[in-house]
């Protein structure tokens, strides 16, 4: 598969790719690693109920990288949220890797949370008395266990990966917003995870900022991992693999 927007031939022409063509080594076509079907979700604020999600599926293909695009309010986070476990669904199906997370126990859940989930978001939310090591390191850090050797060289391994290796000394407010969400990838990256999930991550940063942010994921999903990404920004989602619409609740 070719990851290089700009010898696509629908981004040489300024169009936004809606759906790969399908072809035999499409990830499409391969078992999903992540499934959701059907599903729907709803919130109550002062009483009145919004229907967020409407009846929404999506597949994700092992090593795949989808983008999901659409108007604020549309239901994109709540989506997201709810791919990734942070959000129970009303109804519909969610399956990884085989695991009915639905019905699966809170162990299961917590396990894949802490394990092959990764969440990123449009603020970096690192913690501002932490150094940047230290945040990228945060996932090692469970009760009053110590951080291990192996587990410190595998964070300055990943600060190392987003070009931010001299600067784990850093607090976050020592560092410009495109390297704080660098942290926040390395941070994501720390605990080898085979999804990530990043919720407008470049929708807080100027567009040359931007541009380097996508450069790391790109580079992430060319090492394998699966990407499920929603953004604004129909260039970036015209570098991922697929192009999802969302409106009003439902997929379109
Ligand atoms: N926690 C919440 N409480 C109440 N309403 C919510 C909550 N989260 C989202 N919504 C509503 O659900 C709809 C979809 O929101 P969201 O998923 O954040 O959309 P998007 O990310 O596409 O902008 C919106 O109408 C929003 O106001
Ligand atoms: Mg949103």
């Amino acid at each position: 598969m070719n990851h290089d927007a700009s010898t696509r031939p629908d981004a040489a022409a300024g169009q936004t790719p809606i759906v790969d063509a399908p072809s035999l080594d499409a990830p499409s076509l391969e078992a999903p690693i992540l499934e959701a079907v059907n599903v729907t979700k709803s919130f109550t604020q002062d009483g009145t109920p919004t229907q967020a999600l409407k009846g929404v599926s999506l597949a994700v293909a092992p090593g795949e990288f989808v983008s999901i695009v659409g108007r604020s309010g549309s239901g994109k986070s709540t989506f997201l949220s709810v791919l990734s476990t942070l959000l129970k669904p009303d109804s519909g199906e969610l399956t990884y890797n085989g695991l009915d997370l639905a019905r699966a126990s809170e162990a299961d859940i917590d396990g894949l949370r802490h394990g092959d989930f990764a969440v990123i978001f449009q603020f970096h939310y690192l913690l501002p008395y932490l150094t940047a090591l230290e945040n990228t390191l945060l996932p090692f850090m469970r009760g009053l266990r110590p951080v291990s050797g192996a587990q410190r060289r595998r964070g300055l391994e990943c600060l190392e990966r987003v070009g931010l290796a001299d600067k784990g000394h850093r607090l976050p407010g020592q560092l410009s917003g495109g390297e704080q969400q660098r942290v926040a990838i390395a941070r994501a990256l720390v605990k080898d995870a085979r999804i990530l999930f990043a919720d407008e991550p470049t929708g807080s940063l100027d567009s040359a900022t931007g541009a380097t942010v996508m450069e790391l994921l790109g580079q992430i999903h060319k090492d394998g991992m699966s990407v499920v990404m929603v953004t604004h920004n129909e260039q970036y989602a015209g570098l991922s693999d697929r192009v999802v619409r969302m409106a009003d609740g439902l997929m379109v």
